[in-house]
């Protein structure tokens, strides 16, 4: 089977990494990708895209991007911001360490979200983990300074090394833990997994850090 481009339908909603290619010249430069200067948070591996929803209705002072490697959740999500023509809100399918890597302007990032990243629980998937010190120090380079870092997860072993490796992090800063909060409404979590996740009883390891100045 020919491998089809993917469908256009929900542009700018969604977009891949080629299109950032061909059609922005490979870089996301935030005022001409968003069409104004507002500060930018990236939501790391944001799924079908709750938090950036949710952000982009209570923010609309702020711009938000999802990146997603799984294209079928990351259209889901863009679905619902085209739905509602959220001028603030964009997702991006493509590996986040690509984007990471050459498509973004140094110390140009307000906030990194990665909210539940996947564990890879067996021994010899480990390295597929996103959240490593190569990324930690990425992100150092795309925030900017007094920018923070976010990430949440369930798994204790997972935020163990998440946090060792932050606190250890010389460009960055550990904050104080975000408190948890009661949901207002059924839908009133960060993000669809920590929905699932505190419905089910689990709990939630939150860490906070702040980008160091240059
Ligand atoms: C466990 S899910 C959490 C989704 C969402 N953050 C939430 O809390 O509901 C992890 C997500 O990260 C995505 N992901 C994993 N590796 C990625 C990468 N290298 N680049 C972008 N997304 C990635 C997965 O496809 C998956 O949707």
């Amino acid at each position: 089977m020919p491998k089809l481009p993917p469908p256009t339908d929900l542009k700018p909603y969604f977009l891949v990494l080629d299109d950032i290619d061909q059609e922005y010249g490979g870089r996301l430069d935030w005022p001409v990708f968003f069409g104004n200067d507002k500060p930018v948070e990236i939501d790391v591996g944001c799924g079908r895209g709750l938090f950036v929803f949710s952000a982009s209705e209570n923010r609309p002072d702020t711009n938000f991007l999802g990146i997603e490697i799984d294209y079928r959740e990351g259209r889901r999500g863009a679905r619902r911001l085209q739905k509602q023509e959220r001028p603030n809100a964009r997702i991006i399918g493509g590996d986040v360490n690509i984007a990471f890597t050459r498509m973004i302007e140094p110390h140009s990032v307000d906030a990194i979200h990665v909210y539940f990243p996947d564990p890879w629980w067996k021994r010899r998937h480990r390295r597929r983990r996103v959240f490593t010190d190569q990324f930690a120090t990425l992100c150092a380079g795309l925030l900017k300074p007094g920018g923070h870092l976010h990430s949440w997860t369930d798994v204790e072993e997972y935020f163990g090394v998440i946090s060792s490796l932050m606190n250890h992090h010389e460009l960055f800063a550990a904050c104080p833990a975000p408190e948890e909060r009661g949901p207002e409404h059924d839908m009133d979590y960060q993000t669809s997994f920590e929905r699932k996740k505190r419905q089910a009883g689990w709990q939630i390891h939150r860490g906070l850090w702040q980008r160091k100045p240059l």
